[in-house]
């Protein structure tokens, strides 16, 4: 099928190149009479792999197959690929290999350090929280309220769906005379798609004399993460949203993981990061991390250097007399690809916002304001949570369904905004979420299913 991007003459990326390399895209809904091809607008609840990742998996079980720690030779290989997944893991979050912790998830990884953190805490202590963020980073925190941890949380702007930073940095006040000892934010709304500030969260924070905890699961396959720009003390994510395999990654600032005591078996080792890794970890998982990282440098280097650049793109470079810089090292192409992506992105909002917003009782919950996108789309990622009036979510990611379009219903446990939004009790939201595999053709596509089944 031919992509629609490549006639594109701005686009940065090669959209033929990047679908061939994720299997799961050449699929078809077999139920549907004309073997309809798979649009997956479900990323936000787990991307599809690229072929690299597949084969690491496999060949780690085919070959290397060991615990670590052993003397002998696959136990070596698993040894020295982990090493490497952490390597790549620390390149693409900025920072050192013995602050990035392998976990299962990040709701495993974040209730293990919230307990770690508990230790520490004091009845009357305050954990900052939002209303905004998906569950796995307010529950963690509101079970230390068994401690006599005081929670307060953060109020958003129900029109808009922003995080007020006003009340952010009201409930950071010492007004009580107990101190902040943590703050809590999401980087990006896996509902509603904001984006929050959390350069200046992370200052508030600081500035309060309070821990932050970013998690930028939603983010990660969206911008680019700096945890060192950022200076935050610990961030979360999950491979399985950015091409990874089903697992999650904790960075913890070096002094954090050094002094906090972590719950861990007694023979278990007390250096950083393993100290916070507990059990035997999914070593074919780890090899696919690495796989994945391979492909976000692959897809920079292809960005900056052109390696397989179509011929309009070549066109098009010549004409603007625009000299490719070299990317010279991982971290540097993996931001080159997040440039290249956020541009795309930002191109199938605009097209799927403009596209919602002509439909007759179609509401959309968070950043619709195109004027918004003047600075880069920093306030706003590229999914959607939508309700259409007469039709209930589950309905329409049904009749999506049938026509081969993945999507989502429901709350996808960001629990306090749906209740807050008062949507609960209504099925939530249907949820649409781009990421850059995706094509304008698909958002077109979708909007024409979407205006069909309105009628
Ligand atoms: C914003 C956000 N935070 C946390 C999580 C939980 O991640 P995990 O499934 O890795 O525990 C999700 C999962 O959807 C999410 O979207």
């Amino acid at each position: 099928m031919p992509i629609a991007e490549q006639t594109s003459l701005s686009t940065a990326l090669d959209l033929t190149w990047i679908r061939s390399q994720f299997p799961a895209l050449a699929q078809t809904v077999n139920e549907h009479p004309n073997k309809c091809p798979a649009v997956f607008l479900d990323a936000p609840g787990g991307t599809q792999v690229p072929q690299r990742v597949i084969d690491a998996i496999s060949d780690y079980l085919a070959c290397n197959n060991a615990n670590t720690g052993g003397a002998y030779h696959t136990s070596r290989n698993t040894d020295r690929m982990i090493a490497e997944a952490r390597s790549a893991m620390g390149d693409f979050l900025n920072c050192d290999a013995d602050e990035v912790v392998f976990g299962p998830n990040m709701t495993t990884l974040t209730f293990a350090m919230s307990r770690a953190l508990g230790r520490e805490l004091a009845p009357g202590d305050e954990i900052v929280l939002t209303l905004l963020d998906h569950d796995a980073n307010f529950s963690p925190w509101k079970a230390l309220e068994e401690k006599g941890v005081i929670i307060r949380t953060v109020k958003f702007d129900k029109a808009d769906c922003t995080l007020d930073m006003h009340d952010l940095a009201a409930k950071l006040t010492i007004k009580t005379g107990k101190s902040t000892r943590l703050v809590a934010v999401g980087y990006a709304s896996n509902a509603v798609g904001t984006i929050n500030n959390v350069a200046e969260v992370v200052r508030l924070a600081r500035q309060a004399g309070a821990l932050s905890y970013i998690d930028a699961v939603h983010y990660a396959p969206h911008g680019p993460i700096d945890v060192r720009a950022l200076d935050c003390d610990f961030l979360v994510c999950s491979t399985y949203k950015f091409f990874g395999p089903h697992m999650g990654v904790l960075y913890g600032k070096r002094e954090h993981l050094k002094r906090l005591r972590p719950y861990k078996v007694r023979p278990n080792t007390d250096n950083i990061p393993n100290c916070w890794e507990w059990g035997t970890l999914n070593h074919e998982c780890i090899a696919g991390i690495k796989a994945c990282v391979d492909y976000w440098e692959e897809l920079g280097r292809r960005v900056e250097t052109g390696l397989a650049p179509s011929e309009t793109r070549q066109a098009a470079s010549l004409q603007e007399g625009r000299v490719k810089p070299e990317v010279t090292t991982r971290r540097a192409a993996i931001l080159a690809a997040h440039e290249a992506i956020h541009e795309h992105e930002r191109k199938m909002t605009e097209k799927m916002i403009a596209g919602f917003l002509a439909i007759p009782g179609l509401k959309l919950y968070g950043i619709s304001d195109a004027q918004r996108f003047e600075n880069r789309f920093e306030e706003r990622c590229a999914t959607f949570a939508i309700r259409i009036e007469g039709h209930t979510p589950l309905e329409l990611a049904t009749k999506l369904g049938d026509r081969g379009f993945f999507t989502w219903d429901g709350n996808y446990y960001a629990l306090n905004l749906t209740e807050q939004l008062e949507v609960e009790r209504l099925g939530g939201f249907l949820r649409i979420g781009l990421v850059h595999y995706n094509t304008m053709e698909e958002v077109e596509r979708l909007l024409g299913a979407l205006r069909e089944i309105v009628g």
